[in-house]
Parts: C-alpha cells; sequence; structure tokens
C-alpha cells in the first residue's frame, strides 16, 4: 500500500515573449515560462501542491486552477485574493483531492491575458488510473491575429459586436501551440489521449478522421464505463479523455474539428488542428478495464430545485449587447451553507450556447430538458443550447468562502454573465468572508 503523499513544487514566471506557432509565424504571446501553452503540471492525488506565480507582465494577473478542489482563498479570483502585481510573486498551495484532466489559466483581464496564451494542463493522477502504452495532452485553443501575427482589438461596431456576440474566434487554430502539428502513435498500442478546451469561445467537435474512440473521462475524472464514439463536443473549459487505438501501421488521420452551430454571427466551418501518423507496430500492454469506478448518484432525477440560474442576453443601447444572470449584470447570487444538497436549475433563455462553468466544485447533470443523461459523470462545466434548461446537484463540501459561476466564452463572462455566491460554514454568517470595502479577505 503505498499511500504516501508528496509535496510537488513548480515555479513559473509570467512574461511577454515571442512564440513560434509554425516555421516562420512568431506571434507577440503571454504565457508562463516562456511557452504556449504553460508546462504540463502533474500530480497524484492527495499530493500538496505548490505553485510559485512570478508576475513578470506590464499587468497585473492571478491563476485559476479549473476544476480542482482546494480551498477558495485559493482560486484565483478576485474576491479572494489581491491580483499579482507586475514584479510580484504568489504562491498557490493546496492539496489535489481527485484525479483527472484539469487546467490553469489566468483570471484576471482574461480576453487578453488566455488569448495571448496564459493557460497550461494540470495532470493529477492516481494508481488506479487505467494502465496505457503512453498519454498524450492536447491543448486546443485558436487565436485570432492580423496579417502582421499581432493581437488586435476588434475594429468597427460590426467587428466589435461580432466578438462580443460569439466570443473571439480566430483563424490560427493551435494544438499545444501550434498550428498543425504531427504526432504519432505505434500501430497496435493504445493510448491515453487527455484533452483541453483553452480557446476563449471556440467549441471543439472533435472528430479523429472518423475513427470510432472510447471517451473515458470528463472534466471530474473517469467515467464508469468507457463509451464508443465517432465524436466529441468539447467546449470551452472542458476536457474528456479518450483511448486511442490502436490503429493499423501506416495509416494516418487528423484530429479536425467538425462545424458546431452554437449561433454565432460567423458561420462554423470544418477545420483541422494536427495531424496523427501511425508508426511501425510495437507490442502493446495497455489495459482498460470495462469497469472504471462507480459513480455514486447524489440526487435523484426528481429533486427538489433550490434555486434557479437563468442566462441570458439582452440588447442595450449603449453597450449592444448584456450578458446576464438571474437579469443582471456580474451578479451576486445568494449564499450556500456546507453540506446542504443544491439542485440547481440552470437555464439559457438566450438564442446561443453558453458552457456554464462552476468554480471549485463537481456537480452531477440530473436531467437536460426534462430528460435523465445517458451516462453519470462528475462535471464542473457543462454547456446549455439555446432555450434549454439543465438541473444540476451539488453538495458544497467544507471549504467556506467566495466562489462563482460563469460563461466560460471568456468574452460572456467578461461582459457580464457570471455570478459570486459565498459558500457558508455550518453556523457562519452572511458576509463572513466579505472584507469592508466587498473585498473578500485573503488569508
Ligand atoms: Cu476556467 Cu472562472 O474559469
Ligand atoms: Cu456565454
Amino acid at each position: 500500500m503505498s499511500n504516501q503523499s508528496n509535496t510537488v513544487v513548480y515555479h513559473l514566471e509570467a512574461s511577454e515573449f515571442n512564440w513560434e506557432v509554425a516555421p516562420g509565424k512568431v506571434i507577440p504571446a503571454w504565457g508562463f515560462n516562456q511557452q504556449v501553452p504553460a508546462p504540463v503540471l502533474r500530480a497524484k492525488k492527495g499530493d500538496t501542491l505548490i505553485v510559485r506565480i512570478k508576475n513578470n507582465l506590464k499587468e497585473a494577473t492571478m491563476v485559476h486552477w479549473h476544476g480542482i478542489r482546494l480551498p477558495a482563498s485559493m482560486d484565483g479570483t478576485g474576491e479572494v485574493q489581491k491580483p499579482i502585481e507586475p514584479g510580484a510573486e504568489f504562491e498557490y498551495r493546496f492539496i489535489v483531492p481527485d484525479a483527472g484532466t484539469f487546467w490553469y489559466h489566468s483570471h484576471q483581464n482574461e480576453t487578453v491575458q488566455m488569448e495571448r496564451g496564459m493557460y497550461g494542463a494540470l495532470i493529477i493522477e492516481d494508481e488506479t488510473d487505467p494502465q496505457f502504452d503512453n498519454e498524450k495532452v492536447y491543448v486546443i485553443d485558436d487565436m485570432k491575429l492580423n496579417e502582421a501575427n499581432q493581437f488586435t482589438e476588434a475594429k468597427g461596431a460590426l467587428s466589435r459586436l461580432v466578438e462580443k456576440h460569439d466570443g473571439r474566434e480566430g483563424e490560427t487554430a493551435l494544438i499545444n501551440g501550434k498550428e498543425n502539428p504531427t504526432f504519432t502513435i505505434h500501430a497496435g498500442q493504445i493510448e491515453r489521449w487527455r484533452f483541453i478546451n483553452s480557446a476563449s469561445a471556440r467549441y471543439f467537435r472533435m472528430q479523429l478522421g472518423g475513427h470510432p474512440f472510447q471517451i473515458i473521462g470528463t472534466a471530474g475524472g473517469l467515467l464508469e464505463e468507457p463509451r464508443m464514439v465517432t465524436e466529441i463536443l468539447i467546449t470551452p473549459g472542458e476536457r474528456v479523455d479518450i483511448v486511442a487505438g490502436p490503429f493499423k501501421s501506416g495509416d494516418h488521420f487528423e484530429i479536425e474539428a467538425l462545424p458546431y452551430n452554437r449561433v454565432t454571427m460567423l458561420r462554423a466551418k470544418k477545420r483541422i488542428y494536427g495531424h496523427v501518423r501511425i508508426d511501425a507496430p510495437k507490442e502493446s500492454t495497455a489495459f482498460v478495464p470495462n469497469q472504471l469506478r462507480r459513480i455514486e448518484p447524489i440526487a435523484p432525477q426528481d429533486a427538489r430545485v433550490t434555486r434557479k440560474v437563468k442566462l441570458s442576453v439582452g440588447p442595450n443601447l449603449k453597450r449592444g449587447l448584456d450578458f446576464l444572470v438571474n437579469d443582471k449584470l456580474h451578479s451576486n447570487d445568494l449564499p450556500v451553507r456546507v453540506d446542504e444538497l443544491q439542485v440547481w436549475e440552470i437555464s439559457n433563455s438566450s438564442r446561443m450556447d453558453h458552457p456554464f462553468h462552476l468554480h471549485g466544485f463537481f456537480f452531477q447533470l440530473l436531467e437536460m430538458n426534462g430528460k435523465a443523461p445517458a451516462y453519470k459523470a462528475w462535471k464542473d462545466t457543462l454547456n446549455l443550447p439555446p432555450r434549454s434548461k439543465a438541473k444540476i446537484a451539488w453538495i458544497p463540501d467544507n471549504r467556506p468562502g467566495q466562489w462563482m459561476y460563469h460563461c466560460h466564452i471568456i468574452e460572456h463572462h467578461a461582459a457580464g454573465m457570471m455570478a459570486n455566491f459565498e459558500v457558508l460554514g455550518t453556523d457562519d454568517e452572511v458576509g463572513k468572508y466579505m472584507m469592508n470595502d466587498g473585498h473578500c479577505q485573503h488569508n
């Protein structure tokens, strides 16, 4: 029984640098340790992760650990910490309690900082994970650059409206910071491929040249059993783990995104992200069991709704469009109490999709438009198609403090589609975690 937990330390430095996305195509990126994406961080379930961030940007930053069930004070939002000013350092320190595919990204001026490359994968392993011949992490992004390969703001009223409505989508499609990279896998071998959608707004309806593959995990770790599919939708913020292979030697295919109509002003089209080449055969020692784990339901489908969250988009004379939660911009929602079951009805009354993300806690989908989902999964991000209604359940475990939820289309989040709320300890008063100036205590 090796149940030993370790401490894993990483140092990250945020800065501006030149990054080559394709031969000769150099962009002025912002990122960590001069890489886009930032380094893959790895730890084992139960480890203490320490990440020291030095900010060498010309503006403040903060880092959010998307999907990790950490203490509120480590969540990397403006409600729980002061931004890391230029020249300053901050140490994030928390236990990583769950295995799975997570990621980290800037949570300050995100429409700029994330777009320019401030994101990376965070992989938490477990000794009970299925055995693979190899593993690959694919961080998916797109960037919107002008002819000189620079980031520019949308110019003119119409393109500004399009960028606000659709979110920022660009023609530079990236896997792990590169345009059209080639990956290889040995014929006969079976690999775990972890996909992370770090794009500001682009939906990634992923297919592998039509080859069937098995999904084994979502945002909150493994499913109960592998599910065979030929494509999977990965919205901004989401992660999906799949079983890739075995493939035949000499074959090759593309990792591509099929058009997904999320009711944007600009039309979706098919897009190639990368190539996979099948190399000479090699023996496989992979073993993926039929039963990956058990996921106990935390509430029945007909559980009584304890809260309604309405996502909507409305016209605004000054701003063009407002992105709202319960009819408010940047709203505050009511507190919840530790251990009290939350059954939230999330409705999308707008005519476009929104990926709903809850910070710090996993939820289970009880129903979507009145129907139970096809399989059980733990999630932290859920897509809501136009005019849809989802029912989710989650339990605030003992991590009181300030938390938030928002649309993970970064431009929608910035335009107001978000809410803060407090998780209260069993006998805390409302507002305990607020500082007098309305900001939270940083401990
Ligand atoms: Cu990955 Cu507040 O989000
Ligand atoms: Cu949205």
